[in-house]
């Protein structure tokens, strides 16, 4: 038996960057992971894998839309769908081996297998049971099942299987227009098939401020995503080859079908907890299966912590890592600190769409007094030059004081662009402080400070 200060339960973003700030304040720290290699969901079937296909696929699209108009002739690229597979894989396993460097560069023990927890204080993993005074569990999610639907990962496939298809499908219909319905669905688009997107709601992105939920509709429109909306998906029926959708449109109830040679499920995910021995323990969880944790990220049972998808809050990797950091401090005996008022989050389409803080349904809901900001990037040079120009900037700050409260961004480089106005948002700052900082020209970045002269005065180039 081995005895360690913390040992954390799950190896991905939550959990490995947890594991490394606990040994960077000096606690002697293992992470249990029973997958062949360490990152979890995001680096091995998740954020980076998606990431490599879509940028693959935006190379061919750009290849095969813009090439010709700067005056870059000649036959376009062709689709080598195994050699496509073949980078993604190479950019999983460079990061996840990146993360082992990284435990073994901090001293951080591996404990190969899965884990439970036999009693506070306490982690098996195989038939080793390893001591503890804190655990941190970093577990994180699986896709939600719907009922009538039987996942078999090759013809009706969540997001794992939608990034190792054997071959890109002639048509695939996307079951929920959520951020990975629409990130795996416009890889697929681009690289030629017919995408039909089915989604309960009214909207896509539900959340997402509305004005720009609805032009990035219109652009996924304009690159050949179709969308059937305010439909509920009841069942599918599939064969090896090929499934047919049964849906229900919710404005009168009507029956209808759709054929697909691949489905793609992404209608939530939910927190992954089996097998841990939670109940046992007598750890609390919410009504929705999430770990109930306080604002220490520690559970009722003393020594036991959780951080990431496995408890409340948006699943979002970066999400998971603030909280790892968080509970490392917390466990050292110092303080940890996450604000769930900036958490940015980002759709990685071509263009990005990036959000952070309140959205204009949810200032209203509060009765909250609001001015908008807005740019688009057609008045931005770089993003003309770049034929990036569909999109905008749009800052939403006080009535009164002019603090910014919230900004949404669809447009070239969003989930980059935002970061400034997450800055500014940790700084209390208002947006004429964004609007007098000076910004490099010609950069897209100017656009958001446009969107900050526009909460003033007004932009210069609209
Ligand atoms: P989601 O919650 O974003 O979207 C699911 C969609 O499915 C919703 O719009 C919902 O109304 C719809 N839906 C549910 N049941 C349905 C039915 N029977 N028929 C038709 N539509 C139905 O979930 P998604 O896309 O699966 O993502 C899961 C989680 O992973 C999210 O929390 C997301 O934030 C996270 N994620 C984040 C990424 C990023 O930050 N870029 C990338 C991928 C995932």
């Amino acid at each position: 038996m081995s005895s360690y200060d913390v040992i954390i339960i799950g190896s991905g973003p939550g959990g490995y960057v947890c594991a490394i700030r606990c040994a960077q304040l000096g606690l002697k720290t293992a992470c249990v992971e029973g997958r062949e290699t360490l990152g979890g969901t995001c680096l091995n079937i998740g954020c980076i894998p998606s990431k490599a296909l879509l940028h693959a696929s935006h190379q061919l699209h750009e290849a095969e839309h813009n090439f010709a108009k700067m005056g870059l002739k000649g036959k376009s690229p062709s689709v080598d769908w195994k050699q496509m597979q073949a980078y993604k894989d190479d950019v999983i396993a460079q990061n996840t081996r990146g993360v082992e460097f990284l435990f073994k560069k901090n001293k951080i023990d591996w404990l190969k297998g899965w884990g439970s927890i036999p009693e506070a204080g306490k982690v098996k993993v195989g038939d080793e049971i390893h001591e503890a005074k804190h655990i941190v569990i970093a577990t994180g999610s699986e896709p939600s099942a719907l009922p009538g639907i039987e996942i078999d990962e090759k013809v009706v496939v969540t997001s794992e299987g939608a990034l190792s298809l054997t071959k890109i499908p002639r048509k695939m219909v996307v079951i929920g227009a959520g951020v990975i319905g629409l990130e795996l669905g416009s890889v697929y688009a681009r690289l030629g098939a017919e995408v039909q997107v089915i989604e309960f709601l009214d909207h896509i992105t539900p959340g997402m401020d509305a004005e720009i939920s609805k032009q990035f509709q219109r652009l996924l429109k304009k690159q050949g995503l179709e969308f059937t909306l305010g439909a509920a998906v009841q069942k599918v029926d599939a064969t090896k080859t090929k499934a047919k959708v049964t849906y229900k449109l919710r404005k009168d109830d009507s029956e209808a079908t759709m054929d697909a040679d691949v489905v793609l499920v992404a209608t939530g995910r939910k927190p992954y907890t089996d097998g841990l021995g939670l109940a046992d323990l007598g750890v609390e969880m919410t009504d929705r299966g999430q770990i109930k944790t306080d604002d220490h990220w520690a559970t009722n049972v003393k020594g036991i912590y959780a951080i990431g998808d496995a408890i409340a809050g948006p699943m979002l990797a970066h999400k998971a890592e603030d909280e790892g950091m968080a509970v490392a401090e917390v466990v050292a005996g110092r303080h940890g600190h996450v604000n769930y008022g900036v958490i940015p989050g980002v759709i990685y389409t071509h263009p990005e769409v990036a959000n952070v803080g309140e959205t204009e349904e949810t200032l209203k809901e509060a009765g909250r007094p609001y001015k908008i900001g807005k740019f688009a990037f057609m008045g931005n040079g770089r993003a003309k030059a770049n034929f990036a120009a569909e999109g905008f900037v749009k800052i939403l700050a006080d009535k009164e004081t002019d603090r910014i409260l919230g900004a949404h961004i669809i447009g070239p480089m969003a989930g980059d662009l935002i970061h400034e106005i997450c800055v500014a948002m940790e700084f209390g700052a208002s947006a004429q402080d964004l609007a007098m900082t000076c910004h490099a020209h010609p950069t897209y970045s100017e656009a958001v400070r446009e969107a900050a002269l526009a909460c003033g005065d007004g932009p210069i180039h609209a």
